[in-house]
């Protein structure tokens, strides 16, 4: 990502779009996963719930933000959601409404247990990106612009898990990065819980991955 050319074309964007939006839920072929229906509600004991809990829809600026891993308070769910390697997963947004920057998905392998990790410990890594569509990043179409809907109905983000991967306890961590507003990136991570099966044994090698907060510098994306 060329963070640098990004930051310098963003004194030419308008700057008005005000709301935010969240990862409410998510789907695996028809099977449907609750998360918060209401972000402020405590979340803390329900037994379906698979995603960590993110308290608002408002952004994180600072890239220094232990949410960034999987937002805040980020508490750690009792589920998990089952998916096969080689499914789809798919994350669903309401009311996402900002145009511009790239999107993520990342996974990071918890080991015996994702309820006890120190999400900013953990290594993620990167499954998912999109960026630019078409176009410059000033006019041009960003993903993020062409994932949302008008109308008020579900934005649908869909991933493929890796068909050949360990199967295992991981954490997907979906990221929207928007930058419409000059110098004052905004990160929307949010996370899930996720029981991987299959018969893969594939595993990233270690420069893959990236810690949060760790990866990302204010001048731009470390590359360690
Ligand atoms: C998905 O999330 C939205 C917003 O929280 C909620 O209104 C809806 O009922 C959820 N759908 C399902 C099937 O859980
Ligand atoms: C983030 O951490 C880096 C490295 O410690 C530091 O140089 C920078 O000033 C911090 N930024 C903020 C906004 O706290
Ligand atoms: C799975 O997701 C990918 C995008 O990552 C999409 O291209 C593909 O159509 C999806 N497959 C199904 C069956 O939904
Ligand atoms: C993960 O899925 C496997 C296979 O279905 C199952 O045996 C195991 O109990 C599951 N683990 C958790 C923590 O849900």
């Amino acid at each position: 990502m060329a963070s640098q050319i990004i930051l310098a074309a963003l004194a030419l964007l308008a700057s008005s779009v005000a709301a935010h939006g969240g990862l409410a839920n998510y789907t695996v072929g028809d099977t449907w996963y609750r998360g918060p229906d209401d972000p402020l509600e405590d979340q803390q004991g329900k037994p379906w719930m698979i995603q960590r809990i993110w308290a608002s829809i408002d952004p994180i600026f600072s890239v220094n933000d232990t949410g960034l891993a999987c937002n805040t308070p980020g508490t750690a769910p009792p589920s998990y959601i089952p998916v096969a390697a080689g499914d789809n997963i798919t994350a669903v947004y309401w009311y996402w409404l900002h145009p511009y920057g790239p999107m993520s998905v990342w996974l990071a392998d918890c080991g015996e247990s994702c309820e006890d990790v120190d999400v900013n410990q953990l290594d993620f890594f990167k499954i998912w990106e999109a960026g630019l569509v078409e176009g410059n990043i000033v006019e041009g179409i960003w993903y993020q612009k062409q994932f949302q809907n008008w109308d008020g109905s579900p934005d649908l983000w869909p991933v493929t898990i890796p068909s050949t991967i360990k199967p295992g306890l991981y954490i997907i961590r979906h990221e929207i990065l928007s930058i419409h507003i000059e110098d004052k990136p905004q990160f929307y991570p949010e996370c899930a819980h996720l029981n991987i099966t299959g018969t893969g044994t594939a595993v990233p090698s270690p420069e893959y991955f990236a810690r949060f907060p760790g990866t990302y510098k204010e001048d731009g994306m470390s590359d360690s």
